[in-house]
């Protein structure tokens, strides 16, 4: 349902290349600079050492920004889709997958690429709940969930390009990879209620 690649697992580095779809001009130039390779390791750890100081959780993808190219390292665990999301699953849970219609409960913890946490249900104190197939979530969000189970845990990398929409004002810098740890606890049938004008939906 997801067109992940499974052969993927194997790799270590996702390289994803944000210059092209931003600034169809200047791909050409960035793609003919030659990459210093001891750069590339400084970022690296630049990225970690900031995860480190954010305490970010175990396993966590690291994010090498150079220009308007950004490469995801993640370790074999994770896998990489089609469209450009990256998952790990953590627990793999029980039961089918929400349909479209149906409800999700389900808990988060976003974070930015320093590993900085950015929002939580947890802090919030309740679970999320989104009908599936509303257009509610972000296209990353909805494609990183819909193939979770009750109980399942999963780690997802969603790219800008399936992030939330960016203004034509806001600087290409705010085109930022957003993680989110996922726990969905429940899916729930849902039925139209319609009361005089009024009308909407039950959950349970
Ligand atoms: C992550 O969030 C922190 C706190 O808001 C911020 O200082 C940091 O620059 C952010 N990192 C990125 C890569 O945006």
């Amino acid at each position: 349902m997801l067109h992940c690649d499974d052969n993927l697992r194997r790799r270590l580095l996702l390289f994803i290349s944000l210059s092209a779809s931003l600034f169809p001009s200047l791909s050409s130039s960035a793609k003919t600079k030659v990459k210093n390779p001891y750069d590339e390791r400084r970022l690296l750890e630049q990225n970690k050492r900031r995860q480190r100081e954010n305490n970010a959780p175990e396993d966590f993808p690291n994010f090498i920004r150079e220009g308007f190219e950004v490469k995801v390292v993640t370790t074999e665990k994770y896998i990489k889709c089609d469209s450009g999301l990256v998952y790990r699953d953590f627990e793999v849970g029980k039961g089918d997958c929400p349909k479209a219609g149906q409800q999700v409960t389900f808990n988060y913890v976003g974070y930015n690429e320093s590993g900085r946490r950015i929002d939580s249900t947890y802090l919030q104190g309740a679970p999320a709940r989104i009908r599936m197939g509303t257009n509610v979530l972000v296209p990353g969000f909805e494609e990183g969930i819909k193939d979770m189970k009750a109980g399942g845990k999963r780690r997802i990398i969603i790219p800008p390009e399936l992030g939330p929409p960016v203004g034509p004002s806001t600087f290409f810098s705010a085109k930022q990879f957003e993680v989110f740890d996922v726990e969905l606890v429940s899916i729930q049938d849902c039925k139209r209620r319609t009361i005089g004008f009024y009308s909407d939906f039950v959950c349970e």
